[in-house]
């Protein structure tokens, strides 16, 4: 497979006739990437009061937090046979329900091992939300318009992420700023985590209103189902029979993918697959939930007043998103190989300034005032060039790098990979922080440098291709 091949069916020139409608579609799939963001960050304003709740020291609370990661990378590996048997749809479907049970069940534990095990339940609607979504924007999306379509999962992750940290800020301070406060019967953590039943419900009905895959109904036999649906997409201008053909072909007979199918070569699995994974891992082992979910520990030995912390964790969500629109405008213009690179380039810059001005000794737990607000502009330039690259760029080369065949379950185990490598990231910043500091930046800045060379030799652009012609 090279860049420059042929479509066999002009699909790369189709043009959607009904570009609205497929706008609909993948804003739809992607609110399950809204509850992704949502959910595994509005626990970071429950945290001390479960701790103070439960009385429960660090270590104890890290597993409580960590353990909803598990849940995703669960979540995430079952998530592909899921859809490979039942369809798309109904795997969002499942999602949403688990969705709505875990935001109720964890507002209202009765101990914490049940606030634990709501929030795995949450955990796995994560993971499978952090597949499906990706997966299935692919399928449905024309190839003129992949890459922005697949980039609204990304979008909804970083709202996600913003609207949970003000919702959050907003209870608390109804609250009269302790997470513990009362509001409407229950203390200001329970509504935070409750909350997020509306979103949940919202996905699960949306999901109603949007048709499933037509890859998935034509590895089913559904074919003139699947005929109808491409032309929604892609419009009536294409010749669907040689679409349907092209498909078929590319699927052959066998279209359950399963572990098996992703095994090959000297390593294990198809070099495809370890190419998904080192995607994945990249993406988190450059720290970039370091800077979400310990924002405020990083704002405080910069100098910035605890209450004053919660606009800083704000403002790199704004950057955040700001960065996602910058790729949303360009992932199909010059392509998601350049925006990854020019975003590992970004990043290298802006983790080894933060590694410096950690170098310097606190003075009262503060850094000194030029290096603090280095690491303060230095972090925003970190976030902002991971959302118009890698945030963005991993998603989306993740729903449609994979041929067909294997697509669902390599998904599957490359975002499970990633959560895993989010996890490992996570649970050893602190320890990795207490030890040094300004090191754990040079891990993370190794890691950034590293991915300009797994890129270049590794990983082929995609923009533009029909799914089929990927493998
Ligand atoms: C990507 C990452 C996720 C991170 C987010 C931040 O979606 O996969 O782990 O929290 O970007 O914007």
């Amino acid at each position: 497979m090279t860049d420059t091949a042929a479509p066999t069916s002009g699909a790369r020139d189709a043009q959607p006739e009904h570009l609205g409608h497929v706008i609909f579609i993948a804003a739809a799939a992607a609110m399950g990437g809204f509850l992704f963001g949502y959910d595994s960050s509005v626990i970071n304003g429950a945290v001390e009061a479960i701790r103070d709740r439960y009385d429960i020291g660090s270590a104890a609370l890290a597993q409580v937090i960590a353990i909803a990661l598990i849940g995703c990378a669960i979540g995430a590996a079952t998530a592909g046979r899921i859809a490979d048997r039942i369809g798309r749809i109904r795997c969002m479907q499942i999602a949403a329900v688990l969705f709505t049970i875990s935001a109720v069940g964890s507002a209202l534990p009765f101990a914490l091992w049940d606030l634990a095990f709501w929030r795995i339940i949450g955990g796995f609607a994560i993971g499978m939300a952090s597949v499906i979504g990706p997966a299935y924007i692919a399928e449905v999306a024309p190839p003129a318009y992949r890459g922005r379509l697949g980039s609204f999962q990304q979008a909804a992750i970083v709202v996600g992420i913003a609207i949970s940290q003000l919702v959050n800020w907003g209870l608390l301070n109804a609250a009269g700023g302790d997470q513990r406060g009362k509001l409407m019967g229950l203390e200001a953590w329970q509504v935070m985590l409750g909350v997020m039943v509306i979103p949940a419900i919202l996905y699960g009905l949306l999901s109603f209103a949007i048709p499933e895959s037509p890859r998935f109904l034509i590895s089913v036999g559904k074919t003139d189902r699947a005929k109808k649906v491409l032309e929604e997409v892609e419009g009536d201008k294409i010749d669907l029979d040689a679409r349907v053909g092209e498909i078929e072909n590319a699927m052959r007979s066998e279209h359950k993918s399963t572990f098996k199918d992703l095994l090959g070569g000297s390593f294990f699995f198809k070099p495809i697959v370890w190419i998904g994974i080192g995607l994945s891992v990249f993406q988190q082992f450059v720290g970039i939930n370091v800077a979400f979910y310990y924002s405020s520990t990083l704002w405080q030995s910069v100098g910035i007043d605890p209450s004053d912390s919660f606009f800083y964790s704000f403002t790199t969500s704004i950057i955040n998103i700001v960065g996602t629109v910058i790729a949303m405008i360009f992932v199909d213009r010059i392509g998601r190989r350049p925006l990854a690179l020019i975003g590992s380039v970004g990043m290298v810059v802006g983790l080894a300034l933060e590694a410096w001005a950690f170098s310097y000794d606190l003075v009262d737990g503060k850094l000194p005032a030029t290096q603090g607000w280095v690491a303060l502009v230095a972090a925003h330039v970190f976030v902002l060039f991971f959302a118009l690259s890698w945030g963005v760029v991993v998603w989306v080369f993740l729903g449609e790098m994979f041929p067909n065949k294997i697509r669902a379950a390599a998904l599957g185990v490359a975002a499970s990979a990633q959560w895993i490598a989010n996890w490992a990231i996570t649970a050893s910043f602190p320890s990795l922080a207490d030890w040094n500091l300004s090191a754990t930046y040079i891990i993370y800045t190794v890691f950034a440098a590293l991915s300009i060379p797994f890129v270049l030799k590794f990983v082929k652009e995609t923009k533009g291709k029909a799914l089929e012609e990927m493998g």
